[in-house]
């Protein structure tokens, strides 16, 4: 199985940045102070979107933790901490995390691992399953699952169909997998998952969802 942990270790010393959000503004060549207030801006905005579709279809859900995992720079992390009282980012790719901690709010904390039995009332993953070889995320997937309080909300994207890639190029290539959403679907469920919603993405011919959900409350006996 391709080692894309070292891919994304190059992308964080490298090029942070653009390693997030593939656009030319986004190099480190190019970061302008312009640039940089639309990139924060961006996971303002993105943040605000998922949680304001949480609450939409599945009413108000509790926001005391929350979990961004493949937090990059924390672009997410930040617009999330708006809502939140605790956020937590979690990367493989400790350049990516040393740049997240850099005038990061107080409420957010940068890691690469979380703790034994820590849990959230929100974990979000966007722009992440996708760089991950299936076999390895559906594990990880799983893993984060049953890190979901009972109430608490999910907003994982995965990408399901795009471009056939070879999967051995050289390290730093950002490698792009699809996943079985039949699977995924299976799996939220085996976590007390069962009623979703899927908001179709498309980056650049790379199709796919990303999956809202609840998980079901505990009810007394
Ligand atoms: C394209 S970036 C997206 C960052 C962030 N989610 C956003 O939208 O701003 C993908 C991130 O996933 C991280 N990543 C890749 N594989 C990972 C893994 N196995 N565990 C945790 N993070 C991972 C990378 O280091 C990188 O920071």
């Amino acid at each position: 199985m391709r080692d894309t942990d070292a891919d994304w270790r190059l992308w964080g010393e490298a090029d942070p940045y653009f390693g997030v959000l593939a656009h030319d503004r986004y190099r480190r060549a190019n970061l302008t102070d312009d640039a940089l207030s639309e990139f924060w801006a961006s996971g303002v905005k993105d943040a605000a979107e998922f949680a304001g579709v949480l609450e939409r279809f599945f009413g108000d859900f509790p926001k005391a933790s929350a979990l961004d995992f493949g937090c990059g720079v924390g672009r997410l992390s930040r617009g999330m901490a708006r809502l939140c009282d605790q956020v937590t980012g979690l990367d493989v790719s400790p350049g990516m995390l040393a740049e997240a901690a850099v005038g990061a709010p107080a409420n957010t904390t940068f890691v690469h691992a979380l703790d034994e039995g820590q849990t959230f009332d929100w974990i979000n993953s966007i722009i992440v399953f996708q760089h991950i070889p299936p076999e390895r995320g559906y594990e990880i997937l799983d893993g984060l699952l049953q890190r979901v309080n009972f109430g608490g909300a999910i907003s994982l994207h995965f990408t399901v169909a795009g471009p056939e890639g070879s999967a051995d190029g050289p390290v730093g290539a950002m490698m792009m997998f699809a996943y079985d959403l039949s699977r995924i679907a299976r799996m939220l469920a085996a976590r007390d998952i069962r009623l979703t919603l899927m908001q179709h993405t498309d980056h650049g011919g790379y199709e796919g969802v990303i999956v809202y959900g609840r998980r079901r409350r505990l009810t007394a006996a």
